[in-house]
């Protein structure tokens, strides 16, 4: 069922407490994510660096996560995102937008040029990245013949 918000979605650091909802709503879309779940421990580390960010619904509730890294090595000027995900009864009402805006400004914040990410070629998600203003680099097939679309926004 479809919800719909009357106060606004928030975007926050998680913390550990959200690692367990992370991995619920992870695991519901597993066949669009892949194989998120199978790295818990990643996870929980990626928790600690700060590098999680989740959005919850008016009444507290997780309802979207990105995870990403900024690439701590000084001579890397992008962040990689590596997962992106927003429960499906929430769709459409700026989750994503606001996870991958936090994203950006903390970025921004750390002196990166770039965000990159790839997507599989097949997924609706490439026309969310476009509408959001990630410019489509390139496209290319991987060992598992897999097609991948590569996006980026410069910062
Ligand atoms: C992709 C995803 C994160 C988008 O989340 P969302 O919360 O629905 O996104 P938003 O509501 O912030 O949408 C932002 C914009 O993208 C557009 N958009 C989002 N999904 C879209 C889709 N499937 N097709 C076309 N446009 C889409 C919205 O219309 C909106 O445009 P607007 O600002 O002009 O109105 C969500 O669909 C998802 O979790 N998908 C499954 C997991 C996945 O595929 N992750 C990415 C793997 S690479």
């Amino acid at each position: 069922m479809k919800r719909s918000e009357t106060t606004p979605l928030t975007v926050l650091e998680a913390s550990e407490k959200d690692a367990p909802a992370i991995l619920a709503l992870a695991d519901v879309h597993r066949d669009e994510l892949g194989a998120i779940i199978q790295h818990r421990q990643w996870l929980l580390q990626q928790v600690e660096r700060g590098e999680i960010f989740v959005a919850k619904s008016g009444e507290g509730q997780l309802i979207g996560f990105v995870v990403f890294s900024h690439q701590s090595l000084a001579e890397h000027e992008n962040t990689t995102v590596y997962y992106l995900c927003t429960s499906e009864d929430y769709r459409g009402q700026g989750a994503g937008k606001l996870l991958m805006e936090a994203v950006a400004s903390d970025a921004r914040i750390r002196g990166k040029k770039t965000i990159d990410l790839k997507c599989p070629a097949h997924a609706p998600a490439n026309y969310f990245y476009k509408s959001i203003g990630y410019k489509l680099l390139q496209s290319e097939t991987d060992r598992e013949g897999n097609r991948l679309n590569f996006w980026t926004l410069r910062l």
